[in-house]
């Protein structure tokens, strides 16, 4: 997350220092150090294994508080056992490991995506070991894949977005509600597989979604435990980025002036009546509040198989999003599964008229912003297991 000069404005309240800090140039200090985005670039050109290649594109992948949670096991020839790194979990927002299994179908796409690039077919064989309950995440494979070679198997077209994918966590334009003819080509990118797609800019709905967006927020912010768990995955400033190219990174000259003056710190963040704190909701509600049009993808099971489809789903819609130059961003705290988000979640579905029992695995906020640069990924190597 990168501060802009109206967060800085509007947490600040115009504070001197913090606007000098721009005034001296110091806005082009804090920058994305170049070793936490180095992955963009996609394989090493030395690198000719297909799986690295294909494994290096898939760590692209968008995941719950960007936590990477893959390991990627190579241990057979041609392929892959992909298990769920469970030293890398969010169990008060993501109790049942829901998002993080979502997060493992976005990863399965993308390396599939991959692999047919350089001429190979992916076999996906989903828990071939079992393991697939759907109250805890456990370490076993989540996913067999044999590559096998097939010079024949079809490139997807999508695969040119992977390096422009992003999640665009800023206010969109409200002057500019995505077009029809828009929505309609991102709904081209979607595969059904049981899957509904749902999007609408139908102004009252978007209203009553912000708000409800809005509110879910606050309960994640109140709750000390939800809020601490997105503290602790805080990287702030690119010392910290660099150190640990995941989670939730603040940089750029705001938040080196607050972090160098003591404003900005773990602590604080947690701690009501505090710049840090407010700044949090402020820039929640500035998002929340500049989204003209929502989807959300829903599955009639919540198996760990319709969630690895929905991560597939929504991935292939941000890569399309990507090429149509719409902005796209996952908004999941009215879909988490801790008590106090409870009724705001019954009114969420309500909302939307989700059938009974059905599940809602993403909902998202689309429209159009300025471009953001890439968010930080560990190198490959962290995730793979010889
Ligand atoms: C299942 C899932 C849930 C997510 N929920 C949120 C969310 O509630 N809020 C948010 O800002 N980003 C959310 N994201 C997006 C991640 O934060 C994002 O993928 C990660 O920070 C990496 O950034 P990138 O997608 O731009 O590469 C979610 C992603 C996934 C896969």
């Amino acid at each position: 997350m990168k501060a802009s000069r109206r967060l800085l404005l509007r947490t600040a309240g115009g504070s001197a220092v913090l606007l000098a800090g721009s005034a001296f140039g110091l806005s082009r200090c804090d920058r994305m150090p170049a070793s936490a985005v180095a992955g963009w670039q996609g394989p090493a050109p030395d690198v000719d294994d297909p799986r690295i290649r294909a494994l290096s594109w898939a760590m692209l992948a968008p995941s719950p508080h960007n936590m990477q949670s893959w390991i990627a096991a190579i241990d057979q020839a041609e392929s892959i056992a992909l298990h769920v790194d469970t030293t890398r979990l969010l169990p008060e927002t993501d109790p049942f490991g829901r998002q993080t299994v979502i997060g493992q179908g976005t990863f399965l796409e993308l390396l599939e995506i991959a692999a047919r690039e350089d001429g190979y077919r992916c076999e996906i064989a989903l828990y071939p070991d079992g393991g697939d309950d759907a109250l805890s995440v456990v370490d076993r494979p989540v996913a067999r894949v044999a590559f096998v070679r097939d010079p024949d198997v079809p490139k997807d077209p999508l695969f040119a977005q992977i390096p422009h994918r992003r999640s665009t966590k800023e206010p969109y334009n409200l002057d500019r509600r995505p077009e029809d003819t828009v929505l309609t080509a991102l709904a081209q990118a979607h595969v059904d597989g049981g899957i509904d797609l749902q999007m609408t800019g139908n102004p009252a709905v978007v209203e009553t979604l912000m708000d409800l967006t809005r509110r879910a927020v606050m309960i994640e912010i109140e709750t000390p435990r939800t809020l601490q768990e997105s503290i602790d995955v805080l990287r702030i400033g690119a010392d910290e980025i660099a150190a640990n190219p995941d989670g939730i990174e603040l940089h750029g000259p705001m938040f080196w002036w607050m972090h160098r003056l003591g404003v900005m710190t773990r602590e604080k963040a947690v701690t009501p009546g505090t710049m840090a704190y407010q700044g949090g909701i402020d820039y929640a509600a500035g998002w929340a509040s500049a989204t003209p049009a929502f989807g959300w993808l829903t599955t009639a099971g919540n198996a760990r198989a319709d969630q690895i489809a929905a991560g597939r789903a929504y991935v292939r819609l941000n890569l399309k999003a990507a090429e149509l130059g719409l902005a796209m961003h996952p908004v999941s705290q009215l879909l988490q599964e801790y008590p106090e988000m409870a009724d705001m979640q019954r009114a969420f579905l309500a909302a939307i008229g989700t059938p009974p029992g059905h599940t809602v695995q993403m909902l998202f906020r689309l429209g159009y912003a300025d471009p953001v640069g890439p968010s930080p990924r560990r190198p490959v190597d962290a995730i793979v297991r010889g």
